[in-house]
């Protein structure tokens, strides 16, 4: 198993290795990997619908999306899919999965199944970095702070997917969501310091409306995603790629319109967040 970084703070590229097939060691090699680095890509995986929901098992449990179309045969998947005639897709703004959870997701695995010819990558942003290259008096004003995440807005029957030709895939239009979690919190394994709001999910800091909020989370949004921290995921047949909800962010570009993209996703559960 070979480790290669994907840029300077963010991502690695693990070769030599089958994720269908690894031992206990390798698994426990690269889920430290995952932590430090936010997202890891494996290319030339043969990954069967089983092999995806094996392997996911063998880092605890399965949270099932509220929203997104399932796998008729496997409800733990969760389709992530653009239709060559649709013009919106799922991801294509920065955001973490499930941050509208109060326990929110640990991780994500993405599988590649139909890609268009060119584009349909997938950016990545490290929050360890991003919280680092805070300058000092922007990491003493958001010390203790807390903020609001939910997904209504997003999901919801009159919310933004339901005014796009995406609305009519998604399930869950009637669900309400609504978590709290520190601005600033410790990843639960490696203990570093990550910035934990999202252009996607977070609504507010508690203690202030949306309009107080705004000017604070927005200098956060634009820091966060500043392009020394990200890398970038260039899908191929075969590529898999596990990302740490909590240490990485991610955007889906939507750069391949005529084309059908579907990617398959099992979310990994996590534990409450804690600063
Ligand atoms: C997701 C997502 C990214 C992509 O599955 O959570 O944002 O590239 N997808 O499809
Ligand atoms: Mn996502």
């Amino acid at each position: 198993m070979k480790m290669t970084p994907m840029a300077q703070n963010c991502g690695v590229e693990i070769s030599g290795i089958q994720l269908a097939s690894c031992s206990d060691t390798e698994i426990d090699a690269i889920k430290q990997a995952i932590y430090e680095n936010g997202v890891a890509v494996f290319r030339g995986q043969e990954f069967s619908p089983e092999d995806h929901i094996a392997f996911a098992k063998r880092w605890g449990g399965i949270d099932i999306n509220n929203y997104f179309p399932l796998e008729d045969e496997y409800p733990e998947i969760a389709i992530v899919r653009k239709a060559a005639d649709q013009e919106t897709n799922i991801g294509g703004a920065w955001h973490t999965d499930h941050s509208y959870d109060q326990i929110p997701a640990m991780g994500s695995i993405l599988v590649a199944r139909t890609l268009p010819p060119k584009g349909g990558d997938t950016l990545f942003a490290h929050m360890g970095a991003a919280y680092d290259a805070l300058p000092d008096e922007l990491k003493q004003e958001i010390d203790g702070l807390e903020a609001f995440h939910t997904a209504d807005h997003v999901y919801k029957a009159d919310g933004l997917y339901a005014q796009t030709d995406m609305g009519k895939e998604l399930r869950g239009q009637d669900l309400k969501t609504g978590a709290v979690h520190p601005v600033v919190i410790r990843h639960p394994v490696t203990g570093r310091k990550l910035l934990y709001v999202n252009g996607g999910f977070t609504i507010n800091f508690v203690g202030q409306t949306r309009e107080e909020s705004l000017p604070l989370l927005q200098k956060l949004l634009a820091a966060a995603v500043r392009e020394d921290n990200q890398c970038r995921v260039e899908w191929q047949p075969g590529t898999v790629a596990i990302w740490d909800n909590r240490t990485t962010w991610h955007n889906a570009l939507n750069d391949y319109p005529g084309h059908a993209r579907e990617m398959h996703r099992i979310t990994l559960s996590g534990e409450a967040l804690a600063a």
